[in-house]
């Protein structure tokens, strides 16, 4: 089981969108697939069409990790393709405004196991996308800390490659003051207008700073996207060349993340 969280000390970069743009791969390739909603504004849970029952939700479970106490929140959400004569769904543990105990910058070491130990009761999935919220609290520590890979958002903006040096010192500073494994990092840019100059030109400043550790494809800004997410609706099953460009590019990156070359 691959666990990946989507990560950004940044808002409105695109961290829930690019969550579910990779389950909506993970969804289309078979990979089964669990979508942890770490963000108590909860937009992911939202994206994926499920609305959280009190009680049930990330909160709960990271307020008390036990074996089996993830299990019993884990919806299937109203992703689902059709797989012979069954159907199968993609499985969320929801978010709610109720994990933002944990959304806070003081916090204990312990309290950085609390992810990992729920995840450690997990079977049956490949992958486990983690949605984080867009501050550097013990919930997105939480996060990096039970994850093998986090994925940094950016977009080709001057404030967003910013935000992207501080997320990416903070993830390598992260690492070196644990004692357990390392988690890889990589950096997703997404919303890239290609016809604009001032695109292009921060493109070429990530690829500067960052070089192998920025992930290709990179992710256009499209509205069908809007379109898409609006309707509560995974990018692949979407119509229209657009949502087809945006679906492979996705699909390309999981791909990457599967066999470990992203
Ligand atoms: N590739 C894209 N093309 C067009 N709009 C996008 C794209 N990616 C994200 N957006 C939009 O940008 C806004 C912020 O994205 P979101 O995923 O919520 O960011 P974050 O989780 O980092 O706060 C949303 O309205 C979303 O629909
Ligand atoms: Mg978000």
């Amino acid at each position: 089981m691959q666990i990946v969280s989507v990560s950004s000390l940044k808002g409105g970069v695109g961290k829930s969108s690019v969550t579910l743009g990779l389950a909506s791969a993970a969804l289309q390739a078979g990979v089964p697939t669990l979508v942890v909603d770490l963000d108590p504004h909860a937009d992911a849970t939202t994206g994926l069409g499920v609305q959280p029952q009190r009680g049930h939700d990330i909160g709960e479970v990271l307020r008390r990790p036990r074996r089996g106490s993830l299990e019993r929140v884990v919806v299937a959400s109203s992703w689902a393709v059709r797989d012979g004569q069954d159907t199968r769904a993609l499985d969320v543990a929801p978010g709610s405004a109720r994990s933002s105990h944990l959304d806070r910058s003081d916090y204990r070491g312990k309290d950085l196991g609390r992810l990992e130990r729920a995840l450690s009761g997990a079977t049956g999935y490949e992958l486990v996308l983690v949605d984080c919220p867009p501050t550097l609290s013990a919930l997105t520590r939480t996060a990096w800390a039970a994850s093998d890979k986090v994925l940094s958002v950016a977009e080709p903006s001057l404030f967003s490659v910013a935000g992207t040096k501080r997320t990416m010192t903070a993830i390598a500073q992260f690492e070196q003051s644990r004692t357990w494994s390392v988690p890889a990092a990589g950096v997703v840019v997404n919303k890239v207008q290609h016809a604009s100059v001032e695109h292009r030109h921060r493109l070429a400043e990530l690829q500067d700073l960052f070089g192998p550790l920025l992930v290709t494809p990179v992710i256009p800004d499209l509205p069908v996207w809007q379109q898409a997410q609006g309707a509560a609706w995974p990018i692949h099953r979407w119509p229209g060349a657009e949502a087809r460009d945006i679906s492979g590019r996705y699909s390309a990156i999981l791909r990457g993340l599967l066999d470990g070359s992203a």
